[in-house]
């Protein structure tokens, strides 16, 4: 395991913490609060473009093959505090993995190291490696937008661009990951996009009207939709239903479900009924004491509800404590 330290974001990188000892590489970043680009109707979908097919009923799958992803002994700091020590995961492809654990013991930090959002908080810190399908996530090497694109993230609370389009909305990210496409192709992208996040039924009749006049369980599943537009390999979800109603919610766990073929899925939740019902692996982090936070115990799911190995695993996922 290599042990670089890989410092956060801005255009002047912050100074860097003095606990790791190993060489730090500074990492550009473009600030998550950017504006929406301007959207053109010659966007290139990759692949389906570049060889020239067409789109409709034979195009490629929506997403990308592979989507093996594999966190290497992950510690995590912000400023001098230590927030994750030595985390390690594997979350294969067609399995989805559950992240549970009390209030602040890093599973948002996580997962925001799994697709390199992490660097762009300021004094933020890390060690250890991500890989996707075999390769580092940090490599120099890899633009950022690469990473962004093939790991994808759905936020607790809904973030379309309320003013936008639903139409517009889904194909928003293409434009930040290089592609280009014609007008045929968007649309195709679109309707599959949205099918697949379970919306397509709802709002196919209504693409022209603003995302933010959705409901917030549509809003969610139309942030699902933007995502997997780009055709990720992996989707982190953060807690992606606390906001909801339990009809909502039942209908993102369906759509986790459907996608789960396809994409490999990653969710942060509280909600131990939820992860018990969309998980086949779970993970359980805490932060005890404060200390930073580890993974006391993972496995498959049934076995972490069923019959916990430890006794820290047993109380949390049985409501004694977090
Ligand atoms: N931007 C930040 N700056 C400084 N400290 C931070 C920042 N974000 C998180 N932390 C700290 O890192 C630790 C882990 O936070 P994180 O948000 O990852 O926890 P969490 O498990 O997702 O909690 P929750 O279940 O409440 O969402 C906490 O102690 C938190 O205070
Ligand atoms: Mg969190």
């Amino acid at each position: 395991m290599s042990d670089q330290t890989l410092s956060a974001t801005s255009p002047t990188p912050p100074t860097l913490p003095t606990h790791p000892t190993s060489p730090t590489l500074p990492m550009s970043a473009t600030s998550p609060m950017s504006p929406a680009p301007a959207l053109d109707d010659t966007m290139d979908l990759g692949t389906s473009a570049a060889s020239g097919a067409a789109p409709g009923p034979g195009s490629p799958r929506l997403t990308a093959a592979g989507g093996d992803l594999r966190a290497e002994s992950v510690s995590a700091w912000f400023g001098d505090r230590k927030v994750l020590d030595h985390v390690s995961l594997d979350m294969p492809k067609g399995v989805v993995t559950a992240l549970i654990g009390p209030s602040g013991c890093g599973k948002s930090t996580f997962l925001r190291i799994l697709n390199r959002m992490h660097e762009l908080v300021p004094k933020a810190t890390l060690a250890g490696r991500v890989l996707l399908d075999g390769r580092d996530v940090y490599d120099p090497q890899r633009r950022l937008t690469e990473a962004r694109s093939a790991i994808g993230m759905v936020f607790q609370k809904p973030n379309p661009f309320p003013a936008m389009s639903i139409y517009d909305n889904v194909v928003a990210g293409l434009r930040l990951t290089g592609r280009r496409a014609g007008r045929a192709e968007k649309d195709h992208l679109v309707e599959e996009s949205l099918t697949k996040a379970g919306l397509w039924r709802e709002v196919g009749n209504r693409l022209d009207q603003p995302g933010g006049a959705l409901s917030g369980g549509q809003q969610q599943r139309l942030c699902i939709a933007r995502s997997l537009a780009v055709r990720p390999r992996v989707l982190l979800m953060d807690e992606p239903c606390s906001a909801l109603d339990p009809t909502s919610t039942r209908r993102i766990e369906e759509t986790i479900g459907e996608l789960a073929d396809e994409v490999t899925i990653v969710i942060v939740t509280h909600n131990m009924q939820q992860a018990h019902r969309v998980s086949q692996q779970c993970a359980f982090f805490l932060a005890e004491q404060g200390t930073p936070g580890r993974i006391v115990e993972y496995g498959p799911t049934a076995a972490m509800f069923g019959s916990p190995q430890d006794q820290r695993t047993s109380d949390y996922v049985n409501g004694r404590f977090g």
